[in-house]
């Protein structure tokens, strides 16, 4: 992909010239992809080893392009004091075979340039080293100079664009829902809400810079449904927030959920069929365009827990779907005890989660058809009995619990309208009972937790290590 980019295009140009000249500009990926000694070119990134010896000086390059570094061979006399671990380069040379079997290529540097040095001494980050995550968690600003974290947003990156193509080839219409919304989706009061800096306020009423109170939002779906009253099938990929504590090693207070809604949709089943698809399609692409990525993560973070093999069975495999009612049998019906007893009305916790998930082979789980009381407004009554339970989804899977929510929703506005009366909603919801006046169709749709995803399917345990920038210490908030 990278070759036909135009770092070669601009290497073939100049491949004819005279040496000397302007060097082609390479990432350390194209370097190492490159199939045939390419002549003069140049090289930028961090010095990943030095290693000095009588006759020859090796360097290793990397520039975040891949996690093999680029082996760089120069003449002793190149080095200097200001070439250490850590510090910037430019290195200009020819990019030639290497006689070496740990690397197809490298590059015989004619000249190094040190762009900005680095103190080791004080560098947290150390030569060779395989830090751990806690401690490179210590260091937010710096710790995606280590190869692990770098792997993670490569992969991060890879997983963003698949999840877009996954939706833009099914037919959805990519949809910006705001950040900033009057509304609490869940209903779980878990909003943080927005205020200005201004100190001088004299009321309550003039604090509110919109004149109602504003939150950050907690779920694009109310949006979503309103565009999926217009272009039938949408999705959203955003910041989401929730005050809720994240100091569980699967809560933030700031994360990234994929959001997806479609409209003329009557069953659970169809929008259980996206989830998978969208897991199994944005998994295979991943493992195809950054295997070696991953295959830190399996080999190293996440050694013991089989993962690799568990994601090859996941793939092949159609997950499993059990009801709300059967889940709860089956956790009353097991000799483990729990700290929460399980009972029909009851939230599932952690504990549940993991042993249904156990109980149905370490497989992803679809438990469908929830209590009506435990979930919120917006989900279509199963008419199963006076209010007994609604077409919801929650997506299961090993060593996370919930990955995915979703639902029918309530598309009939009696009983909507009667809903969010015995709420005390109707009046802030009259917008949202509009969607139900005019052209209602049955609809649905689901939110994937994104940095559970990267979790489940990279193996790590906490939270934390899935982002960019993790907020550890506390007092840390770039
Ligand atoms: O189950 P949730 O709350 O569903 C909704 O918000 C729906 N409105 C989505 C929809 O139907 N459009 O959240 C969806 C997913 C969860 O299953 C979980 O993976 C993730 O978002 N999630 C969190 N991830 C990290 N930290 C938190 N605090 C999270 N809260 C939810
Ligand atoms: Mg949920």
């Amino acid at each position: 992909m990278l070759r036909a980019r135009g770092g070669w295009q601009a290497l073939r140009c100049c491949a004819s010239l005279p040496r000397a000249r302007r060097a082609a500009r390479l990432r350390v990926r194209e370097a190492l992809e490159a199939r045939e000694p390419a002549g003069e070119v140049k090289v930028q990134g961090w010095v990943r080893s030095v290693r000095s010896q009588k006759e020859v000086l090796f360097l290793h390059i990397n520039d975040g392009s891949s996690l093999e570094s680029l082996q760089v061979v120069a003449d002793p006399s190149l080095e200097n004091r200001d070439l250490t671990f850590g510090s910037a380069v430019e290195v200009q040379g020819e990019l030639v075979k290497s006689p070496h079997k740990m690397q197809d290529m490298e590059l015989k540097a004619e000249t190094i340039r040190v762009v900005g040095p680095c103190d080791t001494w004080l560098f947290p980050l150390k030569m060779k080293e395989r830090h751990p995550l806690e401690y490179v968690r210590q260091f937010p600003h710096l710790r995606c100079r280590n190869n692990t974290l770098s792997s993670l947003l490569r992969i991060r990156s890879e997983a963003t664009a698949g999840i877009h193509a996954f939706f833009q080839d099914n037919g959805y219409v990519h949809i910006h829902t705001p950040i900033i919304t009057s509304n609490d989706c869940e209903g779980a009061g878990e909003l943080f809400q927005i205020e200005t800096s201004n100190e001088g306020r004299e009321s309550t009423e003039k604090s509110h810079f919109f004149n109602v109170p504003a939150f950050l939002t907690v779920s694009g779906q109310l949006h979503l449904e309103v565009m999926a009253g217009a272009f039938t099938r949408v999705f959203t990929f955003g910041p989401t927030f929730r005050a809720e504590n994240s100091q569980s090693r699967r809560h933030l207070a700031e994360f990234y959920m994929v959001e997806a809604e479609l409209s003329f949709t009557e069953s659970l089943q169809d929008i259980m069929q996206v989830m998978e698809d969208l897991f199994k399609t944005v998994t295979t692409t991943v493992l195809s365009k950054c295997p070696r990525d991953v295959e830190l993560f399996h080999k190293y973070i996440a050694p013991g827990q089989k993962t690799k093999d568990r994601l090859e069975q996941m793939l092949k495999n159609k997950f499993v779907t059990i009801s709300y009612s059967e889940a709860v049998e089956i956790l009353k019906q097991t000799s483990q005890t729990f700290t929460f007893k399980p009972e029909w009305g009851c939230n599932l916790q952690m504990e549940h989660e993991k042993y249904l998930v156990k109980h149905c082979g370490e497989v992803p789980v679809f438990v469908i058809n929830y209590p009506y009381d435990l979930k919120p407004f917006y989900m279509r009554d199963n008419e199963d009995g006076p209010q007994h339970t609604v077409a919801a989804v929650d997506l299961l899977v090993p060593g996370i619990g919930e990955l995915c929510g979703g639902s029918l929703r309530e598309e009939r506005l009696p009983f909507l309208e009667s809903r969010l009366q015995r709420l005390g909603l109707t009046d802030a919801y009259q917008w949202y009972l509009d969607l139900r006046k005019f052209g209602s169709v049955p609809h649905g749709g689901f939110g994937m937790g994104f940095e559970r995803y990267l979790q489940y399917i990279l193996g790590v345990g906490n939270i934390k290590d899935v982002i960019p920038f993790p907020r550890f210490p506390h007092s840390c908030l770039l």
